[in-house]
């Protein structure tokens, strides 16, 4: 059974494209070693990723995460066991969108802080990334832990 992670966090530093996509790089190198796949989106200083694959191995890179300087505030939206992935493409999908496109109590004051994220914000942000993946994913080859795409701004 394979475990499905999502959270969202706060971005501790501005992140150029540039870095983003050394960031989405490094965890796609990363990702596709363990066999973990995922999508990761960006908007205006908030992060929201969802990691699937080995329970233990979704931990271990969770731990990191939490650890990691360059967010805070991670607040986990779901864990659960997943009878499939759902990004089974993307060792790491990266996208940045803009704010119109997530719903709007995430960026309320707190909200992260609080760790309350409610049912309908959740479905919105996993509606997102199933419809960037699919617009995006490669078609066939399921051994293809593939391919970081970056969209800024894309609608
Ligand atoms: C927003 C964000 C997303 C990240 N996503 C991943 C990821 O999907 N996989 C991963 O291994 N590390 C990810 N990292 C990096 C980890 O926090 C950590 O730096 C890295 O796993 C350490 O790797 P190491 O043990 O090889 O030094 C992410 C970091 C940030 C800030």
């Amino acid at each position: 059974m394979f475990h499905s992670l999502c959270y969202i966090s706060k971005a501790n530093q501005f992140f150029s494209k540039q870095q983003l996509n050394r960031l989405a790089e490094s965890s796609k190198r990363k990702n596709e070693a363990q066999q973990v796949s995922g999508a990761l989106i960006e908007c205006e200083g908030l992060f929201i990723q969802t990691l699937e694959g080995d329970e233990a191995v979704i931990n271990n890179i969770l731990n990191k995460i939490q650890r990691d300087p360059r967010h805070s505030e991670v607040t986990i939206v779901s864990i659960d066991a997943a009878p499939m992935r759902r990004y089974a493409h993307w060792s790491m999908g990266c996208f940045s969108v803009p704010r119109s496109m997530l719903p709007a109590e995430i960026f309320e004051p707190n909200v992260l802080h609080r760790k309350i994220i409610t049912p309908a914000a959740k479905q919105h942000i996993e509606r997102l990334q199933e419809d960037f993946y699919r617009a995006h994913r490669v078609a066939g080859g399921r051994q293809c832990f593939v391919d970081m795409a970056i969209c800024p701004n894309s609608a």
